[in-house]
């Protein structure tokens, strides 16, 4: 049920301060706004104005309309005058159907259940260096030394960047969504794009069997994909193939060191990793807005939504709709059922959900079955973020067989 407390002292609604999210509460903005003003016009700031859904069904209502709800003209809200998302109409994401599946039949097979198997050992792999090296330095940052570089390895292999450049990518992609300054960002993600014209040009030239080289190689309705499509693609999978699994992963982690019953009830019965990596995903919801445009006039909730009207998305909050999940402000790693919304849902469904959910099981099981115990060794930090949510540092001690809780 929708509370009707929660009616009782409005709280200043602003979702687009980045502050929010690195030091305040969003979820008191978004409980009021689930019971009060579910349909909620946003008004312009230094982004333009918007529609925000909170709740559940109105989320999944409008994901499931694609035909309505358009991505084309980009999926996260940007200042005016930066102008239209340069991957408009051109990336995975930021396509409507018939052209979104046709480039998303390009790759889907890569992540199918049968493939992600097929990387499962070499994940694995990756996960065990990963926490030998933070075992030998003993202290590090759960989030750099850990959760980013297991998801960054494993795309890299994926898409055939070769392993002595993947130290390379990881400091560039570091760089470009880490914390530092707007021009450092902007550098790093113009050597990104630098060094995927190189790879897609090589890999045109002569290909293998990786995702670069389906791209370069690929025709859609007989014409060949250009280079800058290929780019801005390899560009979309290094991002939504590291980003998010990072944050979720050490959000998780700070989950676990917060409710150390549940990573304590993970130890004693493994086989609940599962059902824990569903309520990791639902809890951290890392992606924090997602946007379509309304390409023509509809109603939800009885408000009307103009043709041409920007509709975001607030996934944390529809992941903690009361009429939808029981105790949604919970942790519980047993939770049945638990259809989240963290990786989106429909049309754009995330393309990666196999491989992000089998990298969060690998990690963990990784610590769980060598008894690594994990405890805080310093303040956690929050991103400063309106597009993505979670720990931008997790100061933590690794010790291997101390004990079983983290
Ligand atoms: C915990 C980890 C992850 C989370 C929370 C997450 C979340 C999401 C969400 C919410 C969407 C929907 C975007 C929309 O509705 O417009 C999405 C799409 C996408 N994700 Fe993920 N993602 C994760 C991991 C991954 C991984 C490992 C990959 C690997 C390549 C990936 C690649 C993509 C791509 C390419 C899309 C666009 C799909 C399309 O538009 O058809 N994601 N993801």
């Amino acid at each position: 049920m929708h509370s009707e407390s929660a009616a009782s002292s409005p709280p200043r609604i602003n979702l687009v301060d980045p502050e929010l999210y690195a030091h305040g509460d969003p979820f008191e903005q978004w409980r009021w706004l689930r019971a009060n003003e579910p349909v909620y016009w946003h008004p312009p700031t230094e982004l333009p104005g918007f529609w925000a859904l909170t709740r559940y069904d109105d989320v999944r209502a409008a994901y499931r309309d694609a035909e309505t709800f358009s991505s084309a003209r980009g999926i996260l809200l940007r200042p005016a005058d930066h102008g239209e998302d340069p991957g408009g109409g051109r990336t995975l994401a930021l396509t409507d159907p018939p052209r979104h599946r046709q480039l998303r039949g390009l790759v889907d097979e890569w992540f199918a259940l049968r493939s992600v198997r097929g990387f499962e050992p070499e994940m694995t792999e990756v996960a065990r260096r990963v926490v030998d090296e933070a075992l030998e330095r003993g202290s590090c940052d759960f989030v750099a030394d850990i959760a980013a570089r297991v998801p960054l390895y494993v795309i890299c292999n994926m898409m055939g960047v070769p392993s002595s450049d993947w130290d390379r990518l990881f400091t560039l992609t570091s760089q470009a969504f880490g914390a530092g300054d707007p021009a450092t960002q902007r550098f790093a993600h113009l050597e990104i794009m630098g060094y995927f014209e190189e790879l897609q040009a090589e890999k045109a030239d002569d290909p293998s069997d990786d995702l670069v080289s389906i791209l370069a190689t690929a025709t859609i309705d007989g014409s060949p994909l250009s280079p800058e499509d290929v780019i801005l693609n390899c560009d979309n999978l290094l991002v939504g193939g590291t980003e998010n699994t990072r944050i979720a992963a050490a959000g998780g982690m700070l989950a676990f060191l917060e409710h150390p019953g549940q990573w304590q009830a993970l130890v004693e019965d493994p086989g609940l990793l599962p059902s824990a990596v569903e309520e990791v995903l639902r809890w951290t919801s890392t992606a924090t807005h997602i946007l379509r445009t309304a390409v023509r006039p509809v109603e939800i909730g009885g408000r009307r939504i103009e043709a041409g009207d920007r509709v975001t998305f607030w996934l944390p909050s529809a992941n903690r709709d009361e009429s939808v999940f029981d105790a949604p402000d919970t942790f519980d790693i047993r939770r049945k059922p638990n259809r989240h919304l963290a990786l989106g849902f429909g049309e754009h469904f995330c393309l990666g959900s196999v491989l992000a959910r089998a990298e969060l099981r690998i990690l963990y099981h990784e610590l769980l079955h060598r008894s690594i115990r994990v405890e805080p060794d310093g303040e956690a930090t929050r991103l400063r973020s309106i597009v993505v949510n979670g720990p931008e540092r997790l100061p933590v001690k690794l010790t291997e067989g101390a004990a079983a809780r983290p």
